[in-house]
């Protein structure tokens, strides 16, 4: 993702600035350690639990969802991430997201809904049975992989808060915790003009459709804290950005939800963000993409492939609306 400071400043990529960032990040985090590690006496604290992140999930594999690409290498999945809550470049997450602590872990549902609940992580796991899917994820900066979800239809959970008749969106909020997510630290990343929490939205018939999937786990596993642990959105035919992780809050709005991406760069990153090959970002083309473990680059489908979702958008424009 890259994004330019405001409509006045000169614009830049975030490869313009990834080795000050870097060494901001790197130093940053190296005070934030060392002063993590000690005490006031000094001494060292004792090493939080470990997360229950690759400890295994079970999951039946629902094969209307599988794909005949092979998946990704797990090792790729874990290790090449965009989790700007931990620094900017792709092996941050990795490095840097045992900060995260993804128990104990509530997700309050609620807004214009007729049972409002603050769901803890274990009851929100149980609410419906866990299916592996296997989906496409195509980032909006012109890579995919083939990752195995694990997870339930979002729309499940929709249904146990019952919408009202005046719910047309659906928000989704990412934790603000600095202490867990350094990049959220005032002063760190913050020239990246990027406003926490990161927050999401779909229209309701879009997280209402059925590929649309609440996600705890990849791979047979518990996700990884660099995944989004310890729940998730992934929307397959969309762009990465509009997939949310470490969601804490879900709310079902009369109003188009103001997005992180979007207030940061509109005419970039817009509310739909649905994967078109026709509609290049301003900056760079969107036709094909690199899958990752690939050489050559491969062309992009309509809808990342998933063409069922066609109908969500019948009569729209999609240039518009993008
Ligand atoms: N969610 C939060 N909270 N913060 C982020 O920076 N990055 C998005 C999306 N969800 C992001 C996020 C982007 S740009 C992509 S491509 C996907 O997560 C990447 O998911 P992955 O790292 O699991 O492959």
């Amino acid at each position: 993702m890259s994004i330019r400071r405001s409509p006045q400043s000169p614009r830049f990529r975030w490869s313009d600035v990834t080795d000050h960032a870097l060494y901001l990040d790197r130093r940053a985090f190296m005070l934030a350690a060392a002063a993590a590690a000690l005490t006031p006496g000094g001494r060292a604290e004792a090493a939080p639990p470990a997360p229950p992140a690759g400890s295994p999930l079970k999951a039946a594999r629902n094969p209307a969802y599988a794909l005949t690409d092979p998946p990704t290498k797990l090792q790729d999945i874990t290790s090449y991430n965009n989790f700007y809550e931990f620094g900017v470049n792709k092996d941050d997450p990795a490095r840097l997201a045992h900060t995260l602590r993804p128990r104990p872990w509530s997700v309050e549902v609620g807004g214009l809904v007729a049972r409002p609940h603050k769901f803890d992580i274990d009851e929100l796991i149980g609410l419906a049975p866990l299916e592996e899917r296997i989906y496409t994820l195509r980032c909006v900066e012109g890579w995919s992989m083939v990752i195995p979800w694990i997870g339930y239809p979002l729309s499940a959970l929709l249904k146990k808060v019952e919408p009202t008749s005046q719910a047309k969106y659906v928000e989704f909020v990412t934790l603000m915790d600095p202490e867990q997510f350094p990049g959220q630290k005032p002063g760190l990343f913050n020239f990246s003009s990027l406003d926490w929490p990161y927050v999401e939205g779909l229209r309701l018939d879009e997280a209402q459709h059925p590929l649309t999937l609440l996600t705890f786990g990849l791979y047979g596993q518990v996700l990884p804290n660099q995944n989004g642990a310890p729940v998730r959105v992934v929307v397959p035919w969309k762009y990465g950005f509009k997939s949310a992780k470490s969601l804490v809050r879900i709310r079902l709005v009369a109003d188009e939800p103001k997005t992180t991406w979007n207030r940061a760069a509109a005419n970039e990153y817009g509310f739909y963000s649905n994967v078109n090959p026709n509609k290049d970002h301003p900056r760079w083309s969107q036709a094909t993409e690199r899958r990752i473990g690939e050489f050559r680059r491969r062309k992009t489908l309509m809808f990342n492939g998933y063409d069922q979702v066609a109908s969500l958008y019948a009569g729209m424009d999609l240039n518009k609306y993008y």
